[in-house]
């Protein structure tokens, strides 16, 4: 034989090699099995933030009955960082963290994590990917910026990721880190902080609101390194990693992998738009997260802005959509002077409950008109649906939603919980409607009776998704940069599901060449969609031919080439099917995986 022989069979068995390789072992530990709850200083008080400010609002947490209801996580944000040692090591500014103060030029955050430690509570903290923080573009004239010579100044993990790790989760015994992601946006030449010579130049591998321009790889593998020197600190799991690359660089995509959130859009502001502009930031990506790794529209500005004792209405509301989508609760108000009835909000159970349901299903949109929207999110309990009639607008509107779309028996009795005003009524006729006030949501709890007994849709479980391979890199830059690579109950592209010509309200939407993992754990006997390639006004014409296929716990059990297939087959003791839509390499095009379902 040939060396190219040679080297072409290799290829080959790596190829192979990696297609059947478990899924996501590289995945951290199981953490954050529900989305983590906790507050942040960021959104109070910035870079002021002092070790006194923190433990008022961390008693405030107990006080309140905070702690109690689930929010345990108290975060550090940026500013706690006064240099970096010629050793690498990090050195905490004692005079906004006095308990720091080893004494002997030593400093520590060891205290301050023993002290939340022992309040029941748990400590989180901050760092960036790159050289420099965000603070060091954005907050210049903050007093609280590293000092130093320009390496002093570079306290972000680039290059001291194994001794960052070690230090803030071996030595201080932190529960959390919030890695951000300036450090590779914020540093390029032309910047006039890195022409003065404040700090290197660096990158740019993020390009603000210009992925094409980014470099998603790079960025990814730097959170990759990290995540990894993360866990070999913590082998055994138990920490949260927090991605904070505000929806750039494609972090969907590939966040889940190494962290337990991510960032799906820039700060949030305490304004409604900014608010709705961010909620659908994750209210878009339902397929993306499930138990250990969630969407994250940023910090909650309940008690701010237009969120705070003046607007209790757009408080619920936005409490409401967070709560919908699973999306992390971290508190970002002052607690300490947060009226009675904002801390109300904050602590309502019942929300709670929804948001932090073991399932883990993120809510999925079911309807949009105009302003209206509902959003519905499968609970654990059998025939139980949570679900959020949202006026986004500032006229009244009114917004209903059948039944049949939670796909619940209309003949048995349904019970419908008003979790804001604490009601619980009968439903009669079918069909769940409330009349919204301005920036009004209704927030339900829906308990009824499986409309089969023995089957739900795939998109009524959403966390049982994972993405293994998506397509998009096919796609045009611009559509890249605004579809959704894969989608519940509609296309990539936002258009409805359409199956051999006929539309398909339940399903799932994807791309050429993607591939799904659906996660059944041996609890489902059999799998049927109807698979079929789409039209879309962007791409054109529907894709002439695809290769369907399903593996069970990598077993073929389907294969078709052809436009469309019905696909009926037993899965009984599978653990993870694998739903493959295979095209020419490098082609754009959408399919769809309509009424995909399991059946018991
Ligand atoms: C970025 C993050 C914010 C906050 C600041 C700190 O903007 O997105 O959440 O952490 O940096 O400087």
């Amino acid at each position: 034989m040939n060396p190219g022989i040679y080297s072409q069979i290799r290829r080959m068995t790596a190829v192979l090699a990696l297609a059947f390789l478990p899924a996501f072992a590289g995945a951290a530990p199981q953490a954050a099995l529900t989305p983590p709850m906790g507050w942040n200083p960021w959104n109070a008080f910035r870079t002021e933030v002092s070790e006194d400010k923190i433990m008022a609002v961390a008693a405030k947490l107990k006080s309140a009955g905070l702690a109690d209801a689930g929010y345990r996580y108290v975060n550090i944000d940026d500013g706690w960082w006064l240099k970096r040692r010629a050793n690498g090591r990090i050195e905490v500014r004692t005079s906004m963290f006095p308990s720091a103060d080893l004494k002997g030029g030593k400093t520590s955050l060891r205290p301050f994590v023993d002290r939340l430690h022992a309040m029941g509570l748990k400590a989180g903290i901050y760092t960036d990917i790159g050289r420099n923080a965000c603070s060091q573009a954005w907050d210049a004239k903050s007093p609280n910026l590293p000092v130093g010579t320009q390496l002093e100044r570079e306290v972000g993990a680039y290059g001291f990721e194994a001794q960052d790790m070690r230090l803030l989760f071996g030595e201080w015994n932190f529960d959390y880190v919030k890695v951000d992601a300036c450090g590779l946006a914020d540093y390029v030449a032309d910047k006039p902080h890195v022409r003065s010579g404040s700090y290197r130049a660096f990158g740019p591998f993020i390009v603000r609101g210009e992925p094409e321009r980014s470099n998603p790889r790079e960025v990814e593998k730097l959170y990759a390194q990290l995540s990894r020197e993360l866990a070999a600190v913590r082998p055994q799991g138990g920490y949260v990693l927090s991605i904070c690359a505000w929806g750039e660089a494609h972090v969907s995509d590939w966040a889940g992998k190494y962290g337990n959130l991510w960032r799906t859009s820039p700060d949030i502001r305490g304004t409604w738009d900014s608010m709705l502009h961010n909620f659908d930031s994750a209210a878009e990506r339902p397929l993306y997260a499930g138990p250990g790794r969630w969407n994250d529209p940023d910090m909650l500005k309940v008690g701010i802005g237009e969120f705070d004792g003046a607007h209790l209405t757009e408080a619920r509301a936005h409490m409401s959509m967070w709560a919908i989508i699973a999306a992390p609760l971290i508190l970002g108000a002052d607690l300490t002077r947060a009226p009675q009835d904002v801390l109300d909000i904050m602590g309502n159970r019942e929300v709670i409950a929804i948001n932090q349901d073991p399932a883990g299903h993120q809510g999925v949109t079911v309807t949009r008109e105009g302003d209206t929207q509902v959003i519905v999110k499968t609970l654990s309990r059998p025939g139980s649906k949570a679900v959020a009639l949202i006026n986004r607008g500032s006229n009244p509107s009114r917004a209903a939603v059948d039944l049949a779309r939670l796909h619940l028996d209309p003949a048995a009795r349904v019970t419908v919980r008003d979790v804001w005003r604490g009601r619980t009524s009968t439903l009669e006729g079918g069909r769940i409607a409330a009349d919204l006030g301005p920036r009004e949501t209704v927030l339900l709890v829906v308990q009824g009776s499986p409309r089969r007994l023995d089957a739900a849709y795939v998109s009524e479980m959403p966390a049982r998704v994972r993405v293994l391979a998506d397509g998009a890199d096919a796609l045009p830059p611009a559509l890249r940069a605004r579809w959704v690579p894969v989608q519940a109950n509609s296309a990539p592209s936002g258009e409805a599901l359409v199956v051999a010509g006929k539309p398909v309200l339940d399903g799932i939407g994807a791309l050429v060449n993607s591939r799904l993992e659906l996660r059944l754990d041996g609890e489902f006997k059999r799998f049927r969609a109807s698979a079929g390639t789409m039209a879309s006004a962007a791409l054109g014409a529907a894709p002439k031919s695809v290769s369907w296929r399903v593996y069970g716990d990598a077993k073929p059990l389907f294969a078709r080439s052809a436009p469309d297939a019905a696909i009926d087959v037993p899965v009984a003791g599978v653990r993870r099917l694998e739903l493959v839509a295979e095209g020419a390499p490098g082609a754009a095009g959408l399919v769809a995986w309509g009424g995909a379902e399991l059946s018991r």
